[in-house]
Parts: C-alpha cells; structure tokens; sequence
C-alpha cells in the first residue's frame, strides 16, 4: 500500500527541509518521521521519502540499510537497546540483559531478524546496541529516546512497569 506523509506531518517535513541547503540533507529525520508515523520503513515509505527528496530509492535504502536506528521490520511499541560495549560489560549488562530476556520471553532481537526479540503483544523488542555514550553511568540501556542509567534487574522492573 502506498505511504504518504500524514496531513499532520507534511508541513513538519517541509520545515525540516528548509532547514537543509539541499534537499537530499533532509533524509535522516525525514526517515525518522516516517518511521515515527508507519512504525517501520518499508518499500513504500522509501519511495515516498525518494520522491519528496528528489533522490533515487537506491539512494534511500543505503540509508535505511546502513543505520540501525531504522527498522525494516514491525517493532514492538518500546524499543529496548541494551548497550554491550566494554564499560556496560565490566558493570555487568549480561545480568540485566539475561534478566530482560527472561521478563520479556523474547531472544535478542538481530539486524536480519527483529521478530525474534519482540514480545507476542508487540510491546517490547529487546535489541543489543554499541556504545550509547553515557559509560561512567554503565550499564545503560536506552528505550525509544530515554536513557536509563545504572541499571539493576530491580530497577529494570521499575522502569518496565513505568510505561504505559
Ligand atoms: S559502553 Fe555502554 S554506554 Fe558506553
């Protein structure tokens, strides 16, 4: 099915656009508000932001393709990354991560294969992330755009049934 900017996003997007010398420049938060409003970018969405930015769809998906941040895929309604670079590791993210697989029953989700960490209801995907640049609070995961620092499995559950 065809995607089109919805009413409410079109003049956001054509704001984000004059922000940029050209075009083209727009293309990373104008996937991310498609994103924001289909859930994922699918060959449809990349058409439309192709043709909104004048540039080819090849040229849209080595974006899509290249940052992790965009999903191919359906995703749950909280994306959790959970960061596995050193410092995270030395304060024992295995131990939240391990606690964030049983809670959820969902493996970690991979690049080829979100399904696999995404709870049945839709509500969680659990993915792996490099360095989420906060390493003196470690370990640290971030869901959707919120950074939570220090975490314990306690606090994890704490955080988990803060969400709506
Ligand atoms: S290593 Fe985890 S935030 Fe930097």
């Amino acid at each position: 099915m065809a995607f089109e900017f919805s009413e409410e996003n079109k003049p956001t997007l054509e704001n984000l656009i004059k922000c940029y010398p050209i075009k083209e420049a727009a293309m990373l938060p104008a996937l991310h508000l498609a994103q924001q409003q289909n859930g994922y970018i699918t060959e449809e969405v990349m058409a439309c932001v192709a043709e909104v930015l004048e540039v080819s769809i090849m040229k849209v998906k080595d974006v899509v393709t290249f940052y992790p941040m965009f999903f191919e895929e359906p995703v749950g309604k909280y994306v959790i990354r959970i960061c596995h670079t050193l410092p995270c590791a030395l304060r024992d993210c295995k131990k939240v991560l391990d606690h964030l697989k049983e809670k959820l029953d969902v493996d970690v989700a991979s690049e080829r294969d979100l399904s696999k960490g995404t709870t049945s209801d839709r509500r969680f995907t659990l993915m792996k992330s490099e360095c989420l640049a906060s390493c003196d609070v470690a370990p640290v995961v971030m869901i959707n755009d919120d950074l939570y620092k220090n975490l314990t499995p306690e606090k994890v559950d704490e955080v988990l049934d803060s969400l709506d």
